[in-house]
Parts: C-alpha cells; structure tokens; sequence
C-alpha cells in the first residue's frame, strides 16, 4: 500500500520577518504543491528519493548516497527528520520508501520546505491509518523545519496544512480570513539561492544591536498588517498595494532586500502593479507583486524581459489532502 499527500506553498502578503517577533503576518496558500507519497519498507531504514535528482538511505545515524552531489544528505535530511518525527509519534518503527515530487520553487521563500515537512508528516500518518489533526501536523512539521532555519515562526508549516488566507501570529496560531475579493499576484524568481536561517539571525543582531530603531518598526508592521486586512475586507487592493510598498520599506529597513529584488519590484510597477515587496525572508528568492486581474500578463512579461522568472500564481483554500493508492 502506498499513501500519498499534497501540500501547498505560499505567499506572506505582509509581516515576514516581523513576524519571528510576534507580530501578525498576513499569508495565501498558493496553487504550487509538494507531493509525497509513502510505502512500508521491509527493513528499519528511510529511503528519499526526490524528483530534483537527489536519493539516499538514512540507517541509524549512516547515509548511503545514491544519488544527487555532495549536499544530498544534507537536502534529504530535514525530510528523514519529519518522516522520523511522526513515526516516533506514532510509535512505529518500521523503514520506509519516501518519493518526494514539487513545483514550488525551492529556497525562493515560496514555503517549499515548510510543505515538505507537512505533506510528509500526513502522508505516513494515512498510511499508518491516522488522520492527524492539524494541530499535530504542524507541531511535528516544526521539528524538520528547526533544521532548516533554526528559530521559525510556523508560518510556513501553518499555511501549508491549513491552505485559504490566515493571519498568523506566533504564539496565537492562525486565524482564518473569509476575503471574497480575488488577489491576482505575480511572481518574480530572482533564482538567487538564500538561506532563511541566516537572514533571520541578520535581523535578529540588527535588532541587538539597535533596539530603540528596531523594535518600533516590528509594532508599525504589525499595525500595518491589521489594516491590510481591513482593507481587503473591504475590497480596497489599491490600498493593500500602498501598503505592501510601505511593508517593503520596512523590510529594506531591516536589511534582507538588494539591488535585483529592488529592480524586479520596480519594474512590477512600472508595468501596472498596484504594490509589490519582497517574499518570504528576502536576500534573494522572490518579489510578490498585487496585480489587477488584466495586468498580470503585462507584469509577467516586463519581469521576463527583464531576466527575472515569472509565476502567475492562485489562492488555494485546501490545505494539505491525503490519499491513499
Ligand atoms: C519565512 O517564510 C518567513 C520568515 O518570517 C521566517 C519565519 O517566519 O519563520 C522570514
């Protein structure tokens, strides 16, 4: 028997990084999915494969490289550390053969790791015949993600299993918001590879060393987060444009934008976007532009011509699913 589960990526509208320091963050779950199937092994190892060429055996603390080049261990490993947390969960201790496929761009600020580490806790939990509750899904899934990035806000982990638009708060949760406007997004793969560890510890010791500068920007993140939400109540985009521009003077404040992210942001613009920001922790990755619905085509085609790779992206309302095959 096989089990599989799909899980999606995402978008942070607003309040990335602010976030890590308990403020709310707006977040959409995106029509990009990772998709992990499971089967049973017949001995106690962990067996990943993956569709981006990387495969190897965790047993016991040995890695046996199958294939992929000197990081596949090291890519493979925060999956081998979710598969392990939910088969410690379950009390079960048998191997398992782990296919992993993905169309979320990886390390590009799109949650890619945080889907992972979901998809991979509810796909052995169906095999194991457990539905685990989302509560539970997103605990486990923060123990791999610890790996990645070692102080995350479960941002990622919570949009991924809960899907839709939440506002999230780190020691709240999430709560679900009911937007009845549609949010046409664009894009932009800057392909400059970050890792969302180091960014966030950049800010952390920019915070330390100027607390007084710092500190007040966090809280007018947060405000400016409570009346983005206001305003797609409202069905004001051009609002929540002005204030995704004014979310991305914050976010070069703290330091995690540079010259290609600020020139893709800048072209969005010029071709008709009504605001536009950095995504997920910045340094690289993606920019997020809010388009009207006839301009996405026109943004989308200025950042190509530019150099830059565009996504024309949906909110999805399902979070992570599971079958079994
Ligand atoms: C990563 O998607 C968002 C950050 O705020 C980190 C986090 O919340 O864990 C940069």
């Amino acid at each position: 028997m096989k089990a599989s589960a799909s899980a999606p990526g995402k978008v942070i509208l607003t309040g990335e990084h602010f976030v890590v320091y308990g403020e709310p963050a707006l977040v959409m779950a995106i029509n990009r999915n990772v998709h992990v199937r499971v089967q049973e092994k017949q001995d106690d190892s962990i067996r990943v494969t993956s569709t981006l060429g990387y495969s190897g055996v965790f047993k016991g603390e040995k890695f046996i490289h199958e294939k992929g080049g000197d990081e596949t261990r090291k890519i493979l490993m925060p999956i081998k550390v979710s598969a392990q947390a939910a088969l410690n969960y379950l009390e079960e201790n048998l191997g398992l053969n782990i296919e992993v496929d993905s169309n979320i761009p990886v390390a590009a600020g799109l949650g890619s790791s945080g889907a992972l580490a979901v998809a991979t806790i509810a796909a052995i939990g169906k095999l194991f015949g457990v539905d685990f509750t989302e509560k539970e899904i997103i605990k486990l899934s923060l123990e791999g993600e610890k790996i990645v990035h070692m102080n995350p806000s479960g941002i990622d982990q919570t949009i991924s299993t809960k899907g839709g638009i939440i506002c999230y708060k780190k020691d709240e949760g999430a709560s679900r918001l009911d937007i009845e406007v549609p949010i046409p997004i664009v894009i932009c793969n800057t392909f400059i590879k970050r890792n969302t560890g180091q960014i966030v510890e950049s800010v952390r010791i920019k915070r330390d060393r100027f607390p007084q500068l710092i500190n007040p920007l966090i809280h007018v993140a947060g405000d400016l987060t409570g009346q983005v939400i206001k305003a797609l109540k409202q069905g004001d985009l051009k609002m929540v444009g002005e204030l995704m521009d004014l979310n991305h003077s914050l976010l070069t404040a703290i330091g995690v934008s540079n010259k290609v992210l600020d020139r893709f942001i800048h072209i969005s613009k010029q071709s008709g976007a009504l605001g536009a920001k950095i995504t997920g922790a910045g340094g690289g990755g993606c920019i997020l532009a809010l388009s009207t619905l006839d301009k996405r085509e026109d943004i989308a085609k200025a950042i190509h011509e530019a150099g830059g790779f565009p996504i024309i992206a949906e909110k999805v309302d399902r979070g992570v699913y599971t079958w079994i095959e």
